[in-house]
């Protein structure tokens, strides 16, 4: 198969995890028989440097073209980034939601998986660690308050500012289906997370949510409040499969998810739209204070690729493939800086994508 992939290295430790993510699927296209070929385009703080925006049309336009896009991350220090003097739209941040919109990436799959070499990370207690725990945060990603029209003004000489929450039955359906979807090739349970004792766009999620379960009756559906979901993420996730939700709740839900596996460095995720096309990423940030000094943790952008030739590809084998080499690689003892524990051998960003190449 030939694999047409854009490559997205960003900012911060983006570009050294892409790099090995990108020397684990030339072992993958070596041993499988594959060839793949890169567009290497610039997004974010990168593109604002050479561009003066965080994302060219030209760009979009390249993206588009490609069987799917692989990034690694994007982003500077708020605090000290000079790309944060900038206003909101030409911040690093607005050319990935840009991207999103453009390439309709409704369906955001995060899973947050307790990988068993790792549980001594876990920040619970250990009676609620031992029982693991795998779930799929499946986040709606081009709607909600995201996307909301939004603006600042001064009401009566009081500064107000207006952010609004729309949602529509088809933007709903479609990311329900997706979870649905997911579930039936999972636990085959849904967990759809609102806030439906509050707002109007909760009671039509919850609504049209009901109507898609009609036709999976094999799957067992749920409805939980959000704050209550917050609470259960932590007192007992082995409960959930997976959660589906619209884009905010997602954003949060997402990042207490990934927290909760103490490994952060290990999530990967992918954005769907409604073909095979979707874009892979890492779920943790660009990290810039650790940024060129070899020491990041690449296997969730590694772990992103095997996404991408699974969703993307349906090359099943070999992301199976992917996924037990990371497995051997800790079973073997290997960790970088974030997931190092007493007793085990500390690599750098390559060596770590050496150890699983090595293992394809
Ligand atoms: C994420 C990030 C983004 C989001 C930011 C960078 C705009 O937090 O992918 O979760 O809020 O969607
Ligand atoms: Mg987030």
């Amino acid at each position: 198969m030939e694999l047409h992939i854009a490559s997205i290295g960003g900012d911060g430790i983006g570009p050294e995890i892409i790099t090995e993510a990108k020397k684990v699927l030339k072992k993958v296209c070596e041993k499988y028989g594959h060839t793949i070929s890169y567009d290497d385009i610039l997004m974010g703080g990168a593109s604002i440097d050479v561009h003066g925006v965080p994302l060219t049309d030209e760009t979009i336009e390249i993206a588009k073209k490609a069987d799917a896009v692989l990034m690694g991350s994007i982003g500077g220090d708020t605090n000290t980034s000079p790309w944060y003097k900038l206003e909101p739209s030409l911040r690093p941040e607005a050319g990935l939601l840009k991207l999103r919109k453009a390439l309709n990436l409704f369906a955001n799959l995060r899973p947050a998986v307790l990988y068993p070499q790792l549980a001594g990370a876990c920040p619970l207690k250990e009676e609620i660690s031992a029982r693991g725990f795998d779930m799929l945060i499946m986040r709606e990603l081009t709607g909600g308050l995201y996307f909301g029209e939004r603006h600042t003004e001064e009401v009566n000489g009081v500064r107000t500012a207006i952010d609004t929450l729309t949602y529509n039955e088809e933007e709903i359906r479609r990311v329900a289906i997706k979870a649905f979807d997911v579930a039936m090739v999972r636990n085959k349970k849904v967990t759809s997370v609102d806030k439906a004792n509050v707002l109007d766009s909760s009671r039509l999620w919850r609504t049209v949510v009901n109507e898609v379960a009609k036709d999976y009756p094999e799957v067992i559906v749920e409805h939980m409040l959000v704050d209550n979901c917050a609470m259960q993420l932590v007192k007992d996730p082995a409960q959930f499969d997976v959660i589906l939700t619209e884009n905010m709740f997602g954003d949060i839900l997402s990042d207490e998810a990934s927290m909760v596996t103490g490994s952060i460095g290990m999530l990967a995720s992918a954005s769907m739209n409604d073909t095979k096309f979707g874009l892979y990423e890492p779920s943790h940030g660009s990290a810039p204070d650790i940024a060129g000094k070899n020491i990041a943790n690449p296997l969730a952008t590694i772990l992103s690729a095997a996404m991408m030739l699974k969703y993307s590809f349906g090359l099943l084998e070999e992301a199976k493939a992917i996924e037990t080499a990371i497995y051997q690689v800790l079973d073997d003892g290997y960790r970088t800086g974030d997931i190092m524990s007493e007793g085990m051998k500390k690599v750098s960003c390559s060596e770590m994508g050496d150890l699983v190449s090595e293992r394809i």
